[in-house]
This record gives C-alpha cells, sequence and structure tokens, in this order.
C-alpha cells in the first residue's frame, strides 16, 4: 500500500517475490493499518466466492487508517452487501446490464469511439488518456445511466475524483451522489428506463428500495462504469503498442478480437485489489485468519500466477482458457461485464481497421495508486500502418 510502488505502473517485481515465498502474507501499511494480502490465484479466487466467511459488508476497498471502522456505504449497495440483499440490489438493476440489453449500445459505441479517435487522428495525434479513453464510457453509457449530454463533463470530473486517495473520493462521492439525489426529486413517479428510473420503480423484498440504497447504487454503477472501463483502454493500449508482434496479429485478423479483450484485461487488471473481512476464523492456504481480520485480493498479481496461466508474464492475445479475475469472481461477479466486452470491442475494432496506427509518442504516466491501475497521460503520435 505504498503509492509510490505504482510510480511505474504495476510493482510485478514485488508481487512475483510475494508470491513465491507463498499466496497469502500479512501486510502492515505505513499509518499501522493491517491486511492479509492474497497474491496468489487459487486463494485469491476461494476469498471472492466464499462470501459467508469473507463479507463485503464491511468494505470492498483497502483503507489505509483503519480498516475495521464502520464503511460508509455499507449493506446498501450491490458492491457492499452479501445475500440476501445482495441479490435484491442486484436483481433490481441486472436487466439494464444484460447481454441481450448492453449489445444495442454497440453502433453507439461504434460512432463515439469513431468521432474521438477520428479528432485525434486529425491532430496528428495526443493525449489518449484525455482526448479519447476517458471521455468514451460515459459518452455511450450516459442515456443508460440517466444522465443527460449537459451533464456529462460534470460527472466526469466527479467520478475522477472519486477514485482519489487523498481523501478516500469522498468529495467526487458525494458530488456523484448529491447529483442522483436532486435526480430523484425530479424524477418521482416518471416512467423511465435508465437507472434511476428503473431503481425508482425495483422492488425489493415487496418494499421500494430506499432514497439511500439508490443513490449509493447510482454511485456504485457510475464510478464502476466510468473509471475502470478508461484504465482498461489506456493499458490495453499502452500493451499493444509495446508489443508490436500481438499488435500485427490482431490487425491481420490472425487473432479474434474477443480472446484480445480477455486477455487485455488480464493484463491492465484495471481494479487493483478488492478486500473482504473475515466473519470468523479460518484458513487460507494454510494461513489461520482471525474473525473481524481484512483481506485483500491482489488481482494484476493472482492474474499472473503460474500456477493458473502458462507463461503469465508474456501478453497471449489469443490466450485459451483465460480466466483471470480482473472482473472478479462470485456473485460480485462485475454485472458490467458484457458492457465491458461491448465498449473494448468497439474502441478496438476501429484502432485495428483504421489505415493508420499509433504509437507512443512519450513515456506514459501512471496514477500511483493502490486502488485503480490507471494512467493520467499517455502521449500518442499517427503513423503509418
Ligand atoms: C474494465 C472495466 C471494469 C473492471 C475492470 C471492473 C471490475 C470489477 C470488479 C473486480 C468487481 C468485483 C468487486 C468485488 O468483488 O468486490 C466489479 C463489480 C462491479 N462492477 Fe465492474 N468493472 C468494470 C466495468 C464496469 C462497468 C462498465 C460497470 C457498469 C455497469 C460496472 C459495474 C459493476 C458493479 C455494479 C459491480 C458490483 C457488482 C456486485 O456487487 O454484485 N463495472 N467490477
Amino acid at each position: 500500500m505504498n503509492p509510490a510502488l505504482y510510480a511505474r505502473g504495476n510493482p510485478h517485481e514485488v508481487w512475483r517475490a510475494m508470491r513465491e515465498a507463498g499466496p497469502v502474507h500479512h501486510q502492515v501499511a505505513r499509518t499501522g493499518a493491517e491486511h492479509w494480502a492474497v497474491v496468489g490465484y487459487d486463494a485469491g479466487r476461494q476469498v471472492m466466492h466464499d462470501w459467508k466467511v469473507f463479507t463485503s459488508t464491511r468494505g470492498a476497498l483497502l483503507r489505509e487508517d483503519d480498516n475495521s471502522a464502520p464503511y460508509p456505504g455499507a449493506g446498501k449497495m450491490p458492491v457492499l452487501t452479501d445475500p440476501s440483499r445482495h441479490t435484491e440490489l442486484r436483481r433490481a438493476v441486472a436487466q439494464l446490464f444484460t447481454p441481450r440489453a448492453v449489445e444495442k449500445l454497440g453502433a453507439l459505441a461504434g460512432e463515439v469511439a469513431g468521432s474521438l479517435l477520428a479528432e485525434l487522428r486529425a491532430r496528428g495525434g495526443g493525449d489518449f488518456v484525455t482526448d479519447v479513453a476517458a471521455r468514451f464510457p460515459l459518452a455511450v453509457q450516459a442515456e443508460i445511466l440517466g444522465i443527460p449530454p449537459e451533464d456529462i463533463p460534470v460527472i466526469m470530473e466527479a467520478t475522477g475524483r472519486s477514485v482519489d486517495e487523498a481523501d478516500h473520493g469522498a468529495s467526487g462521492h458525494h458530488d456523484v451522489m448529491t447529483y442522483f439525489l436532486k435526480a430523484l426529486g425530479t424524477r418521482r413517479g416518471e416512467a423511465g428506463r435508465d437507472l434511476v428510473g428503473t431503481l425508482l420503480a425495483a422492488r425489493a423484498g415487496g418494499l421500494p428500495l430506499s432514497d439511500e440504497e439508490i443513490v449509493l447504487t447510482c454511485d456504485n454503477i457510475v464510478v464502476a462504469a466510468s473509471q475502470t472501463v478508461q484504465h482498461a483502454l489506456n493499458g490495453g493500449l499502452l500493451a499493444l503498442l509495446e508489443h508490436p508482434a500481438a499488435w500485427s496479429a490482431l490487425r491481420e485478423g490472425r487473432v479474434g478480437v474477443d480472446s484480445a479483450i480477455d486477455e487485455l484485461l488480464r493484463w491492465t487488471a484495471p481494479a487493483t485489489h478488492v478486500m473482504r473481512t473475515a466473519v470468523r476464523d479460518t484458513e487460507l492456504a494454510g494461513t489461520p485468519i482471525r474473525a473481524g481480520d481484512a483481506v485483500a485480493v491482489w488481482i494484476p498479481s493472482a492474474n499472473r500466477d503460474a500456477a493458473a496461466f502458462a507463461d503469465p508474464d508474456t501478453l497471449v492475445l489469443d490466450r485459451a482458457p483465460n480466466a483471470h479475475l480482473s472482473l472478479g469472481a462470485g456473485m460480485h461477479f462485475c454485472l458490467g461485464s458484457a458492457l465491458v466486452r461491448v465498449l473494448l470491442r468497439a474502441l478496438l475494432t476501429d484502432l485495428i481497421s483504421a489505415d493508420t496506427s499509433l504509437a507512443l509518442a512519450g513515456p506514459p504516466v501512471w496514477q500511483s495508486t493502490w486502488a485503480v491501475n490507471g494512467m493520467r497521460s499517455l502521449p500518442v503520435t499517427v503513423v503509418p500502418a
């Protein structure tokens, strides 16, 4: 949990050394907060699947000060609930994100990707992060999320702040929630097929959701929808530009886009960890864990565990099988997983079929956080294909 370790991207050499010593390690942050770091694949999967032992209701992300303090929003949004409330909350919004529902966004995603990339090409290059990746996810998803076009910049800015470690993203989450609280005031009683309308109409256990649950669920989904996708795009493009043979294979159709998407997700792992809290004394890969202990699965490490992936440090775009943990596993498996594929496919398809290609025009600037593997800047220039 030292941000400096992430200044040049993920600290894979640290995780490799940890995995070689064992799958589970006790960690103490500089501030004194403790957790069990799960760096192995099997143990990571076990934590994600076994909600009866590892609850999400005490937080799903590590904190620097005290992992056992009450977690804001706990028990009231999908990612911070266990069954049966989790099942009810997830069911309330799942219809918006089924593969069938999001496939309809494919054409719009193609148009948005096309116009953002055309602008970048017309300028001869630019910053892929700010010019393309940061703008793309919300532009495609705004309608489904119930955000009118004029409000997109406000939400984009607030979700950006929500992953800031300085104040645990409090000010960003606050602004996203205030926005949706206001929307509830004007939208109540009005039918709607977007996120807010669906949550207002939802019944869980026969009762409407509380305003607090609705606003927190909007925050959960809108932050997830805007932040992680852009980092998959940035990291995915960087991986392709750094691996010219893989990039050519993709452009020439020798490997399929869908398997490439999974390998780029394994490789980039935009969500760096998920946290759980043990509800009783237990054992994880032979390590005793006590009730109340925080346990974090370090996803990029699990994704490079040689026990689960052949040649894990090589980018293999047609890797099969590829059961990476980048979208989680078990009941909290990413609700937006089908949408992620629609978005990545649209952008990759445009890059692949273009007459020109992109090349790095300078080093990437990493966000240097231990919660999200992302970049602040990725300078690119347009080059002949
Ligand atoms: C590449 C992009 C994405 C990545 C890497 C990602 C990653 C993840 C991960 C690791 C989890 C599991 C959290 C846990 O177990 O505690 C998760 C859950 C979730 N994701 Fe995503 N996500 C992405 C995109 C999206 C999008 C576009 C949406 C929009 C709908 C979304 C909505 C959610 C929600 C609502 C949950 C909580 C589900 C639950 O608790 O049942 N994600 N995501």
